[in-house]
């Protein structure tokens, strides 16, 4: 089976006034399913730049981004973004729920480009139950507490079963308690066999036993990588 994504030799050059500035130098890595993998780095070292580079969402000035098998880079807008709904699912820092929308609504919204089933239907109302909100279906988004949209959020990164998730900084403002939940729910959600990458800066998430590797950016570039040795300290969940 190919990685769930395979990042060869990234680069991305934006424009910074008259001069091009290089936000990713040369980035190269593998997401399997089963990694829970942290992404480590100081404010404006690229993190939020790799994730999109990796979503497919930002197309790399050089290099590859292969999710599932397939390369994304030179792929048409239309393609790419159906290769995104179906490899990908996303957990945005500022969560962009639509307010008027229910908690259902928000969770479907990644399934309306290929048209809801009642397969989605009954998908959407089991990852909800899932991570405890599935009596605030009906409930518009904007009714709802911080945690109670981080859950909605992640139901809909989920919705169309992708083998990888993403998150950038989903502790960003919350409590020990549900940082060490959502740490929790990130180790399960592994070991159902998905690629998880998670932006973070929060020790309560980069230490957690199940992290089976973590990947330090700085200025654009990636940490040398131990080769086999960056095994964590406790067995991975393939390990048990
Ligand atoms: N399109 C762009 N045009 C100009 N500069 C950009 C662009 N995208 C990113 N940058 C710059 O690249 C650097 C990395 O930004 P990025 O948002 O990826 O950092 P980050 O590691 O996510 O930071 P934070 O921890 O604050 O979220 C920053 O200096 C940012 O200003
Ligand atoms: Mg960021």
């Amino acid at each position: 089976m190919a990685a769930a994504a395979s990042i060869r030799d990234v680069v991305k050059r934006v424009r910074d006034g008259r001069d091009r500035r290089t936000v990713i130098d040369n980035v190269s890595f593998e997401l399997e399913r089963g990694d829970l993998v942290v992404l480590r780095g100081p404010s404006g070292a690229g993190k939020t730049t790799l994730l999109a580079l990796v979503g497919a969402m930002l197309s790399p000035t050089s290099g590859e981004v292969f999710l599932d098998g397939e390369a994304t880079s030179r792929l048409r807008e239309s393609h790419r973004a159906h290769v995104r709904r179906h490899k990908v699912g996303f957990v945005f820092q500022d969560l962009q729920l639509i307010d008027a929308m229910s908690a259902l609504e928000n969770v479907l919204l990644p399934r309306i480009p290929d048209g809801v089933t009642a397969t989605d239907a009954r998908r959407a109302h089991t990852l909800l139950e899932r991570f405890g909100v599935g009596a605030l279906a009906a409930t518009p988004a904007r009714a709802l507490s911080g945690g109670e949209r981080q859950r909605v959020a992640l139901a809909r990164a989920l919705i169309a079963d992708a083998p990888l998730l993403i998150l950038d900084e989903p502790t960003a403002h919350i409590d020990d308690a549900r940082a060490a939940s959502i740490a929790g729910e990130l180790a399960s959600l592994a070991r159902e066999g998905r690629a998880i990458l998670v932006a973070t800066h929060d020790a309560r998430i980069a230490s957690h036993a199940a992290i089976t590797r973590v990947l330090d950016l700085a200025g654009g570039v990636l940490a040398p990588q131990a080769r086999g040795g960056d095994a964590p300290a406790t067995p991975t969940p393939y390990a048990r």
